[in-house]
């Protein structure tokens, strides 16, 4: 296999490099196993925003949290800047996490409802005993600021805020530590709509300012598709595609990806559409015992005898282009009778 094309919007060094990444969990008492993911290979490059998009279960938060070492890889490994943290121990590993942030889709998950945020930004600072009370005050008061809230509001409590405002918070309490890549878990998912659009831009700015990586989840393709640079489709455990943002939403090379784009309710610009609507049918299957072959054959509506029998390569069919089909060209996924 060779190495992934590096994105030109992004600089060349990979800040992440994932290499057959598992994760398994015990499904309760049942002696069987969650394959919550099951081979993931890819790179985060410095500076970029890599969206990974998929349906409910897909193993997105898994993914998430193995990133950011807060999930153990059964099998695989991940290495930061080169490093593989899991031979670390304790204190440098709690050291070499700090750089690696992650936000998640509660509001309320990371905030202490009896600190005032101003405590709460200070805290993980604190922890990792940078700078001394005062300067991590000042810092707090100034970072609250920068996420657009007022230093007077720093004496409040967490329920004193909306949701959107709970949210700037956090991520002032995840940037506290500087970090180098901030994992984004549905970050806006449990927003108002009509503030989505500002904590995005939000994002946006401070990964300028603040030289920031980010790893951006959602199940929500107009998300994805207005702030990632590349973006990966999950199924089941696996990626099925990844590609620059603007080539996957409108030259998609995976059937499971166009059916995805073409269910899409939210409103895409015309551009970004493909012709037609492929309905996607049936049930994710469980993650106990996904098909035989391609997992996503027992949805997939170009399905033929060797997706059964087979697993299809991770193949990087263009240039930064990757898809997981046995039948994908670079001119576009597999005919099937109803597209
Ligand atoms: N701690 C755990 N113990 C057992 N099973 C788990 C655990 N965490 C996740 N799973 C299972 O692993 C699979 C992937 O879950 P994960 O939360 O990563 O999916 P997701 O793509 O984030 O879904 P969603 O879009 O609903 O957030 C699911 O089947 C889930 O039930
Ligand atoms: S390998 Fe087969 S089942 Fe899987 S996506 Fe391609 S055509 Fe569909
Ligand atoms: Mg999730």
């Amino acid at each position: 296999m060779t190495e992934p094309a590096k994105v030109e919007t992004a600089a060349a060094a990979p800040v992440m490099s994932v290499r057959g990444l598992r994760v398994t969990f015990p499904a309760g008492d049942t002696g069987q196993t969650v394959k919550a993911l099951d081979g993931v290979d890819f790179e985060v490059f410095k500076g970029e925003t890599l969206g990974i998009i998929g349906e409910s279960g897909s193993g997105k938060t898994t993914l998430g949290r193995a990133l950011v070492g807060l999930a153990r890889p059964t099998d695989g490994r991940i290495l930061h800047d080169g490093i593989d943290m899991s031979g670390l121990g304790g204190a440098r590993f709690r050291a070499a996490r700090r750089d690696y942030q992650i936000i998640f889709q509660d509001p309320n998950a990371a905030l202490n409802p009896r600190m005032t945020v101003l405590d709460s930004i200070v805290e993980p600072a604190a922890i990792a005993g940078i700078g001394d009370a005062r300067s991590r005050r000042g810092d707090a008061l100034d970072m609250l600021k920068r996420v657009g809230l007022s230093p007077e509001l720093a004496r409040r409590y967490p329920h004193q805020f909306s949701g959107g405002q709970k949210q700037r918070i956090n991520i002032a309490r995840a940037l506290m530590l500087r970090p180098k890549v901030i994992v984004c878990d549905e970050v806006v998912a449990a927003l108002d709509v009509s503030v989505r659009g500002n904590v995005l831009n939000l994002f946006a700015e401070l990964q300028r300012d603040f030289d920031l990586t980010y790893v951006f989840i959602t199940h929500d393709i107009s998300v994805v598709s207005h702030i990632s640079d590349r973006i990966a489709v999950t199924y089941l455990g696996r990626f099925m595609e990844l590609a620059p943002a603007e080539d996957l939403i409108e030259r998609p090379l995976h059937p499971y990806t166009r059916a995805l784009l073409s269910a899409e309710p939210v409103p895409l610009p015309s551009a970004m559409r493909t012709h037609r609507r492929i309905a996607l049918k049936g049930e994710i299957p469980s993650p106990l015992s996904p098909p035989s072959g391609c997992r996503f054959r027992t949805r997939c509506p170009a399905a033929g005898e060797r997706c059964a029998a087979e697993a299809p390569a991770w193949r990087e069919i263009k240039a930064g282009h990757w898809a997981a089909c046995h039948f994908s060209t670079a001119e576009g996924p597999p005919a099937f009778a109803d597209a």
